[in-house]
């Protein structure tokens, strides 16, 4: 019984050892550093944010699907259940040559992960559909700011909702079918996971904004790796209460 709870003592100091900002706020090697010449970034904010913070290689190249399911666990504390088929089908993007692994940049091929109507990119119409774009991404801050310093559910799915209608009255070839829609439910739901409270949402802003403008995990401003998992119904739950909120096919 003793060396049970002495075991699990042990055991709970190292993991938190193993996670970054959790206790003592030390980043032992996952310091945030901007991408350098020649490394490699996705159209995924959150994707860039653990390269920026090396829980996968800062490179971004030759990323393994188990590296990455790892990295989003150990930084963000979301579950592999949720997490592993959609890195999967980023996977299928691969140009690496070597089977189970992929360049972050990799996930910009239209269609497979990258879906018109991003928060923070062009489409492909419009030639760069993987960097970030500042005049796209300042309509989506107004929206989620307009909401105050906390992000809701309904501000969020608002944002998603009037992004998805800009992008389809400017662009002539705008695809956009139940697939992306669901891809869209889930990047909301995810950065609200994330950063909010719950399943409630509640994201604040700042934070929000941190990721998507820096491609950083806002360490400074207090995030701290979630003590509670972050499971797959959370998410499908955010996911349908955004879908819900603002439907964009009605
Ligand atoms: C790419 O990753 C694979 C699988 O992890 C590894 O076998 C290979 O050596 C890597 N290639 C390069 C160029 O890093
Ligand atoms: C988180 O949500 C719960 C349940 O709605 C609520 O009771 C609590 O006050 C919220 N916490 C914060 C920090 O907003």
């Amino acid at each position: 019984m003793y060396t049970n709870i002495l075991f699990a003592t042990v055991s709970l100091l190292a993991v938190g050892n193993c996670y970054p900002g959790l206790a003592g706020g030390t980043l032992d090697g996952h310091g945030y550093r901007k991408p350098g010449p020649g490394d490699r970034r996705s159209p995924c904010p959150m994707v860039n944010s653990l390269a920026n913070h090396a829980f996968v290689a800062r490179s971004g190249k030759n990323i393994s699907v188990d590296e990455m399911v790892n990295a989003i666990d150990v930084a963000l504390n979301l579950s592999p259940l949720s997490s592993r088929p959609v890195v999967e089908t980023a996977a299928t993007t691969s140009t690496t040559g070597y089977p189970n692994t992929f360049n972050l940049d990799d996930l910009k091929q239209h269609g497979v992960i990258e879906h018109d109507s991003s928060l923070s990119r062009n489409d492909v119409f419009f030639g760069d559909n993987h960097r970030f774009d500042e005049v796209i991404y300042a309509t989506t801050a107004a929206g989620l700011s307009a909401g105050g310093p906390v992000v809701s559910i309904a501000t969020a799915a608002r944002v998603r909702r009037a992004r998805n209608r800009a992008a389809r009255a400017v662009n002539p070839q705008f695809e956009f079918t139940p697939r992306e829609d669901t891809f869209s439910q889930f990047e909301s739901a995810l950065y609200l996971a994330v950063f909010g409270n719950g399943t409630q949402g509640d994201a604040p802003m700042r934070w929000v904004d941190i990721m998507f403008r820096e491609e950083r995990i806002p360490y400074n401003e207090g995030y701290r790796r979630p003590t509670r998992m972050i499971s797959n119904d959370d998410i499908l739950e955010l996911a349908s209460k955004v879908a819900a909120a603002a439907p964009i096919f009605t």
